[in-house]
């Protein structure tokens, strides 16, 4: 068998690690190791720092258009490297190649945008209250970036951080999953190829919380962003005081999905299929928690039953895929906990609730409808991060909304009607950063993506997600 490929990190332009200890990569869906990247710490984690700090002065008094034109050749990149970028995302996190595909275009999306968007960063010039005085408001970078990225969409969540950061002047060092590295190595060779200079963007492989405490601790970096668990943003949140450092979190999710009796079930089917099993259902606003009104339950049940049941499982290097392997063992058996304790509890499977047979080894689960649900069950309470679809009944609009907010998430919502006054009443009264009002695929570059409540702090993702990047420096000119 051949030695599986030794992939090095990034520091100040150089390829570098390799003399480290190696962690593996391993494909999900059959455990086969793809390659293996260097257990970076906090000596790697110093240097990328320095080179970050060393390389913001210049990078920084390059005008954003200037800082532009080397997004937008990033952006070509990417696109141009499409196939082999979602070939490595399927290897290493198993999602199927056609979302893998999906998700270039997406990550480059951000790219493009935030590389426009960075030249309408204005500053102000505000009405004064003194004849000898001019007030102005000036917009600057903050400065060294962390962007710290989960395993489940291993480039859009580099770009949705790193472009807007890039583009008004930081410099960044990204620091991939440990469990999808390779779609970010990959990306740093495009960063090469559109010829960023030196230190503007570095890559760190290796212990998250000794690379995230190592970046905490230095003052030389300005902010932290990071999406992941809810547990990690709350360490990061008390790791952050001591230096005051700036944060971005986009946190844990648990969305609710709502079909109103007077909605279009066809739509709010399809809606659905959409939001639960992107990614097999391992997406942070997957819906995770279905409310039905009682007076089409059974319809809509049965037709998303219909249509869970078309999905094909299997590895998703494979065209006709749909629904890959689960992460790991651990997402494996999270997903299997929250069936068994709902079927426990009174469920009733329509269809799945049983782990997928393969013989590959890799951890599959059944894609899952689950009807007479009730809030007492788990899956109610906790993010799945599989593909389960638990479908409780209600019988009014404050029901549904009493639910929908009964959680100390607030990422996504989504809610079916084709009455417009219903639907307003519903975003009045959601608690969540983001809502689909008779759409199950909100996210998109140019709007801002974030949380409420414990799903997070700021947002990434439109003006909002640029303007997190810079500082409002007030300037008081005096006049004879
Ligand atoms: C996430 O899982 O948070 C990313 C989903 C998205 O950007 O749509």
């Amino acid at each position: 068998m051949s030695e599986a490929k030794k992939y090095l990190i990034n520091i100040n332009g150089e390829w570098t690690g390799g003399d480290l200890d190696t962690k593996n990569v391993v494909n999900p869906a059959n455990q086969e190791v793809i390659g293996t990247v260097p257990n970076g710490g906090a000596k790697e984690t110093e240097l990328a720092i320095q080179a970050a700090h060393e390389a913001f002065y210049d990078w920084s008094r390059l005008t954003a258009y200037e800082r532009a034109k080397y997004l937008k050749k990033f952006h070509q990149l990417m696109l141009d490297n499409q196939e082999e970028l979602a070939k490595m995302m399927t290897l290493e996190m198993g999602k199927p190649i056609e979302e893998s595909r999906g998700e270039v275009v997406y990550a480059a999306s951000f790219v493009e945008w935030f590389a426009e968007e960075g030249k309408r960063i204005y500053g102000s010039v505000t009405p004064t209250h003194a004849s000898d005085k001019r007030l102005q408001v000036w917009k600057k970078p903050v400065g060294v970036v962390g962007a710290i990225t989960p395993w489940n969409f291993p480039a859009a969540m580099l770009t949705r951080k790193m472009a807007p950061a890039l583009a008004v002047g930081c410099t960044v060092i990204m620091k991939p999953s440990g469990d999808s590295p390779l779609t970010a190595v990959k990306m740093m060779e495009l960063f090469e190829e559109a010829g960023f200079p030196k230190g503007v963007v570095n890559l760190l492989t290796g212990s998250s919380s000794e690379i995230a405490e190592t970046m905490m601790k230095n003052e030389k970096v300005s902010k932290i962003t990071f999406t992941g668990s809810t547990e990690v943003g709350k360490l990061l949140i008390r790791q952050s005081a001591d230096k005051v450092k700036k944060l971005s979190l986009e946190l844990g999710g648990h969305a609710p999905f709502i079909v109103l009796e007077d909605a279009n079930v066809d739509q709010a089917v399809k809606g659905l299929i959409a939001s639960k099993f992107r990614n097999s259902g391992q997406t942070c606003i997957c819906a995770n928690r279905v409310y039905v009104h009682e007076k089409i339950y059974d319809e809509f049940t049965d037709k998303f039953a219909k249509e869970v049941e078309k999905l094909k499982v299997g590895n998703g290097i494979n065209d006709d895929v749909k629904i890959g392997p689960l992460i790991n063992k651990d997402g494996y058996e999270k997903v299997k906990r929250h069936v068994d304790d709902a079927l426990d509890k009174g469920a009733e499977a329509v269809t799945g609730a049983k782990p997928y047979e393969n013989d590959t080894d890799g951890f599959f689960y059944t894609p899952t409808v689950l009807k007479n649900i009730d809030p007492s069950m788990v899956i109610m309470q906790e993010e799945t991060f599989g593909p389960v679809a638990p479908i409780q009944k209600i019988s009014s609009d404050e029901e549904g909304i009493k639910y929908a907010n009964d959680t100390p998430y607030g990422l996504a919502a989504y809610v079916y009607t084709d009455n417009v006054a219903r639907g307003t009443k519903f975003i009045e009264q959601l608690n969540f950063g983001i809502v689909g009002w008779n759409n199950g695929a909100p996210s998109a570059a140019q709007v801002p993506f974030g949380g409420m409540k414990e799903s997070g702090l700021g947002r990434e993702g439109g003006h909002e997600g640029i303007e997190a990047f810079v500082e409002s420096q007030y300037v008081a000119i005096g006049m004879e």
